[in-house]
C-alpha cells in the first residue's frame, strides 16, 4: 500500500491537501523500473457537462486485473489538481480509497469492477493549457503526456488502452459545434442545451482523447481510400478564417493518399476532423479522428502567410496524420519510448514533403534543423539518448533530439537496407504490433526481421546520447585512394563511456580532371576505426563525404579549400553540395574568430568563397530553391558548434564581415539576379517560390555591405509585394537597420493586419530576431505592448524565443540578455510551465561560452532555480543545465 499524504474522511472527500511548498526536487522515473499496469481498463464512459468556469466530468470505467501484471489489492488512479466530487464502487460504497498526493488510490477485492467517479475542473482558469481548457471562448483539450489526469482520474499511462464512449453537453449558443474522438452516435438537444454522443471503436490511451466544443465552421471534404471507404473530411476554424483553410485540407488530402502510396497505410475511420485552436503549448496534436492544431499549422493564404509556413502546414498535416498509424494503431508502452512514434513519424513527414516538393531542398533543411538545435543538444548538459534512461518532467523531453535525431536514426536503417526491404521491415511492424502499445526494441527487431539486416550494434543508436565524431583521413599511393575513418561518441551527463556505433557513409571519389565519378558508395564505419580503399585512380581524388548526410555526425578531415571550391561547383549530390560551401564558409568564420588568420590568408579565403558562391549564382542548371540553399551562411550557433569555447561578439562580427565582403565583391551578379527573380510572378510553384527566396537572400548581403542601397531596395520590395514572403523578408532586414523606412514599415506592417494574431507574431518576431543595435530595447517595449501577452504560446515565442535565438542580442555582453529571459521564465513560471521550461537551454549553453558571458549565464540560472516554487519543469531543466 502506498504512503498516504492526505488521508481519506470516511465520506469519500479527501481534506484539502496541506498547500505547503512542493518537495524541491520532484522523483525521478527510470525506464528500468518499468513494470505492466495491474489493471485493464477495457471500457470507460465519460460524460461532459461543459461550461467555460466549471466542466463536470462523470467518468464510469470497467476495470479486470491484468493477468500480465503482479496482482495488487488496489488501482492508483491519476490526478492532477482533481477532487472526486463523489465516488462509487460497483454502485456503492468502495471497500477503501484514499489520495496519494495527487493520486487516487482504491482498494479493490475482486477480479472485475465498476467504477464512477465525478470530477469537476474550471477550464477558464487553465493557463497551463494542459487538460480541458478555455481558448477564445471554445473549449479544447491537450492530453499529451500526462494532461489526461487534469480531467478525470485514470491510470493516465499509454499502455493502458480503452475503449471510449463520451457524451458531452453544453449551452448550444456557446457552443454550437461539440466533438470528441471516433465517431458520432447520437445528438439532440433541450431547450438551451444540447448534447452528442462520440464512440471511438479504436482501443486507446488516454494521452489520444480529444474533446472539443465552440463555435466554429468547417471546410468540407472527402477522401476516398484505397480499401473504398468514404472519409468526411472537415477543417474547423472561427468564422472569419475558413478562407485560409485550403491549403491544410489539400494537405491532408495528399498526406491520406501518400501513406497508402508509400507505406500501405489507410485510414480507419468514416470522418477525421482537424480543429485549429490559438492557444496551443506545441505544434499540433494527433487525437484520434480528432486532430487539435495550433493555429499557426493551418491557416494560410498568399497575403498572411509565408512559403516557409505553407511547408510548416503541409508537414504538420502529414506529420499528425501519418501518427494514425505511427502513434495511434500502434502507440508506445511507456513516454521512455516516445522516439519510437515521434521520431518514425519525423522521417514519415520528411519523406511525405520531400515527394511534394524538392527533395534535395527539404533535406537540407532538415539538416539544418538538425545541426542547429539538436548538435547543440547532444552536446550540452540537456544531451540525452533518443530513448532516454530517466526524467522528472516528461514534456521536457518532446525534443529535437528524440523527434529528429530519432528521425535520422531511422532514416540510416533505411539506407542500410535500401527502400524495398525498409518497406518490408515497417510493413512487419505494422503488421505485428497493430493495437499494441510498443517498445522501441519491438521496432528494431521488427526492421531486423522484415530488412534481413544485423541491427545489434546499431541498437546503441538508441542507447548513447552525443553527436559522434568521425575523424578522416585520405591518403593516395599509386593507383590506390584510402580512407581512414575512426570514431569517438563524446561523454554526455551520465554517460562517460561510449561503445562505437555503426555509421553509414556514402561517398563518392571525385576525379579531378574529368570532374565525375565511378558511383556512390555506401561504407559503413562499424567499428572504432576502419579503412577502405578504392582502386584506378592516378591522381588523389576528390572526396565527397556523407553525402545526402546519410549519418547524422561530425565530419572533422583536413580538406584542401580547392577541393571544396570543386565541390560545391560539380558535386551532383546536392546535399554535398550545400555541404562544400557550408565548409568553406564554417571553415574560414571559425579560423578568423579563433584569430589563426594572416591578412594574407583572410584574403584568399574570401576570395576562395566569393568564387564558389559567384559560381553558384550563375549556375543555370540550378533552380534557385537550391541556389538559395547554396547562398545561405552557416548559422551563428553552428559555427559557434564547432569550437570548443565560443565568443559569440567574435563569432557576430566576423559572420557580418564575410556577409559584407561577399555583399560588396559579388554587387553586380547578386544585383542582376534580384533583378531577374524580381520579374517572375507571385505563385505558390517552385519557380516563384525560389524567386522569393534568392530575392530576400540577397537584401541580406546587401544590408551588410550597403546598408543605405539596401533600405532602399528592401523598402521597394515592401512596397510592391503581393505576397507576405515577400514583404516579411523586405521587413527583416529593414528591421536591422537604423532608419526611417523602418520605423514607417514596421507601422504599416502593424496597421496592415492589426487584429491576425498568427501575422501580428510575425511582427514581435522581426523585432525580436533583427540586428538592429537596440534590440533588447525594442525587446523590452514589445513586453509592454498592448498586443504582448504571456497567456498566449505563440505571441510568447514570436518575443521571447526569437530574442532567445538571436545570438547577437541574447549575448549582449553586459548579461541584459540573459537576465530578460531569467525573468520570463520566473514570471511565466506559474501561468504556462511547459513553455517556460523551453526557454531554459539557451542558458544552459554556458559551458561552451567565453568565461564572462559563462558566469553571467550561471548566475541566470542559479537565480531561477532560487525561486522558491518552480514547476517541475523548470526545475529539471535548470538544475541539468546548471548541472
Ligand atoms: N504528439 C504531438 C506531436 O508530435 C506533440 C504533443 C506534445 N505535447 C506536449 N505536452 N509536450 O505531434
Ligand atoms: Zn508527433
Amino acid at each position: 500500500m502506498d504512503i498516504a499524504r492526505t488521508p481519506a474522511t470516511p465520506d469519500g472527500n479527501p481534506e484539502m491537501a496541506d498547500a505547503a511548498v512542493e518537495p524541491k526536487a520532484p522523483p525521478e522515473i527510470r525506464r528500468e523500473d518499468y513494470a505492466p499496469f495491474p489493471w485493464l481498463v477495457p471500457t470507460i464512459r465519460m460524460e461532459f457537462d461543459l461550461g467555460l468556469e466549471k466542466t463536470r466530468v462523470r467518468t464510469t470505467m470497467d476495470v479486470e486485473r491484468n493477468p500480465a501484471a503482479d496482482a495488487s489489492p488496489t488501482i492508483r488512479l491519476n490526478g492532477d489538481g482533481l477532487q472526486p466530487v463523489s465516488l462509487t464502487c460497483d454502485g456503492g460504497d468502495c471497500a477503501g480509497h484514499m489520495m496519494d498526493g495527487d493520486d487516487l488510490v482504491i482498494t479493490l477485492e475482486g477480479d472485475r469492477h465498476t467504477i464512477e467517479i465525478v470530477t469537476e475542473i474550471d477550464p477558464s482558469g487553465n493557463s497551463q493549457l494542459m487538460g480541458l481548457y478555455a481558448s477564445g471562448g471554445m473549449l479544447c483539450t491537450q492530453c499529451e503526456a500526462e494532461g489526461f489526469r487534469r480531467i478525470a482520474f485514470f491510470p493516465d499511462r499509454p499502455d493502458v488502452l480503452s475503449t471510449y464512449t463520451v457524451r458531452m453537453s453544453g449551452p448550444k449558443a456557446q457552443f454550437p459545434v461539440l466533438l470528441c474522438n471516433g465517431n458520432r452516435t447520437g445528438e439532440g438537444e433541450g431547450g438551451d442545451t444540447h448534447w452528442a454522443e462520440w464512440h471511438d471503436p479504436w482501443p486507446k490511451p488516454s494521452y489520444l482523447f480529444a474533446l472539443v466544443a465552440g463555435d466554429l465552421v468547417a471546410r468540407t471534404d472527402s477522401f476516398t481510400t484505397m480499401g473504398g471507404r468514404e472519409v468526411e473530411l472537415n477543417v474547423w476554424v472561427r468564422e472569419g478564417d475558413l478562407d485560409r483553410t485550403e491549403h491544410a485540407m489539400e494537405s491532408l488530402k495528399r498526406s491520406m493518399k501518400w501513406d497508402e502510396e508509400i507505406f500501405g497505410r489507410e485510414y480507419d475511420l468514416d470522418l477525421f476532423n482537424i480543429v485549429a485552436v490559438s492557444d496551443f503549448n506545441m505544434g499540433a496534436m494527433e487525437n484520434k479522428g480528432l486532430n487539435i492544431f495550433n493555429t499557426k499549422y493551418v491557416l494560410a493564404d498568399p497575403d498572411t502567410a509565408t512559403d516557409g509556413d505553407y511547408d510548416g502546414i503541409e508537414g504538420v498535416i502529414g506529420h499528425e496524420y501519418f501518427h494514425n498509424w505511427s502513434g495511434n494503431r500502434i502507440t508506445c508502452r511507456d513516454w521512455f519510448q516516445l522516439s519510437l512514434k515521434e521520431g518514425f513519424t519525423v522521417l514519415r513527414d520528411q519523406l511525405f514533403s520531400a515527394d511534394m516538393g524538392s527533395a534535395p531542398v527539404k533535406r537540407i533543411e532538415d539538416v539544418r534543423v538538425l545541426r542547429g538545435v539538436q548538435f547543440p543538444e547532444d552536446s550540452g548538459p540537456l544531451a540525452h539518448p533518443i530513448r532516454p534512461d530517466s526524467y522528472r518532467e516528461i514534456s521536457n523531453f518532446y525534443t529535437s533530439t528524440v523527434y529528429n535525431k530519432g528521425a535520422e536514426v531511422i532514416r540510416m536503417m533505411r539506407s542500410m537496407a535500401g527502400e524495398e526491404l525498409f518497406r518490408k521491415g515497417t510493413d512487419l511492424y505494422f503488421d505485428r504490433h497493430d493495437g499494441e502499445a510498443a517498445t522501441c526494441e519491438d521496432f528494431v527487431k521488427a526492421i531486423e526481421d522484415g530488412t534481413g539486416l544485423d541491427l545489434v550494434r546499431f541498437r546503441r543508436w538508441y542507447a548513447q546520447a552525443g553527436t559522434p565524431k568521425v575523424v578522416l583521413k585520405l591518403e593516395h599511393e599509386g593507383e590506390t585512394a584510402k580512407i581512414r575513418l575512426a570514431q569517438t561518441v563524446p561523454a554526455t551527463p551520465g554517460q562517460p563511456v561510449k561503445e562505437p556505433m555503426p555509421i553509414p557513409l556514402k561517398l563518392a571519389l571525385f576525379d579531378r580532371s574529368t570532374g565525375k565519378h565511378g558511383g556512390e558508395e555506401l561504407v559503413v564505419l562499424g567499428e572504432e576505426s576502419a579503412e577502405f580503399a578504392f582502386d584506378g585512380f592516378a591522381e588523389k581524388p576528390v572526396l565527397s563525404i556523407n553525402r545526402t548526410f546519410s549519418a547524422p555526425v561530425s565530419i572533422e578531415r583536413a580538406v584542401p579549400r580547392e577541393d571544396l571550391v570543386f565541390l560545391a561547383a560539380r558535386d551532383d549530390d546536392p546535399f554535398a553540395r550545400y555541404e562544400a560551401m557550408q565548409e568553406l564558409m564554417t571553415g574560414y568564420l571559425v579560423a578568423a574568430v579563433s584569430g589563426d588568420l594572416g591578412e594574407n590568408e583572410r584574403e584568399a579565403a574570401r576570395a576562395d568563397i566569393a568564387r564558389a558562391l559567384e559560381a553558384v549564382i550563375e549556375d543555370d542548371r540550378l533552380d534557385d530553391l537550391m541556389r538559395g540553399e547554396l547562398m545561405m551562411m552557416p548559422s551563428h550557433s553552428y559555427i559557434a558548434e564547432q569550437m570548443l569555447v565560443a565568443e559569440p561578439g567574435r563569432i557576430h562580427a566576423e559572420r557580418e564581415a564575410l556577409k559584407a565582403d561577399l555583399g560588396a565583391r559579388l554587387a553586380s551578379p547578386f544585383h542582376a539576379l534580384y533583378d531577374r527573380a524580381a520579374k517572375i510572378e507571385f505563385s505558390l510553384g517552385a519557380e516563384a517560390k525560389g524567386a522569393r527566396k534568392v530575392k530576400t537572400l540577397i537584401l541580406g548581403y546587401a544590408a551588410a555591405s550597403d546598408p543605405a542601397k539596401a533600405v532602399e531596395l528592401a523598402a521597394w520590395q515592401y512596397d510592391r509585394a503581393d505576397n507576405m514572403t515577400d514583404r516579411q523578408g523586405a521587413l527583416m532586414v529593414l528591421a536591422g537597420l537604423d532608419s526611417v523606412e523602418r520605423t514607417d514599415k514596421l507601422l504599416d506592417f502593424y496597421n496592415r493586419y492589426r487584429g491576425n494574431a498568427l501575422v501580428i507574431d510575425k511582427w514581435f518576431a522581426l523585432q525580436a530576431s533583427s540586428l538592429h543595435p537596440q534590440v533588447i530595447e525594442h525587446v523590452k517595449a514589445l513586453s509592454e505592448h498592448a498586443d504582448f501577452t504571456l497567456k498566449n504560446p505563440n505571441r510568447v515565442r514570436s518575443l521571447y524565443m526569437a530574442f532567445a535565438a538571436n545570438p547577437h542580442g541574447f549575448h549582449a555582453a553586459d548579461g541584459e540578455g540573459y537576465d530578460l529571459i531569467a525573468d520570463l521564465i520566473l514570471e511565466l513560471d506559474p501561468i504556462n510551465a511547459q513553455t517556460a521550461a523551453r526557454s531554459v537551454p539557451p542558458l544552459g549553453r554556458w559551458r561552451r561560452i567565453e568565461p564572462g558571458r559563462a558566469r553571467l549565464m550561471r548566475e541566470a540560472l542559479d537565480r531561477i532555480a532560487a525561486a522558491p516554487r518552480l514547476s517541475r519543469d523548470t526545475f529539471e531543466q535548470v538544475t541539468r543545465s546548471l548541472g
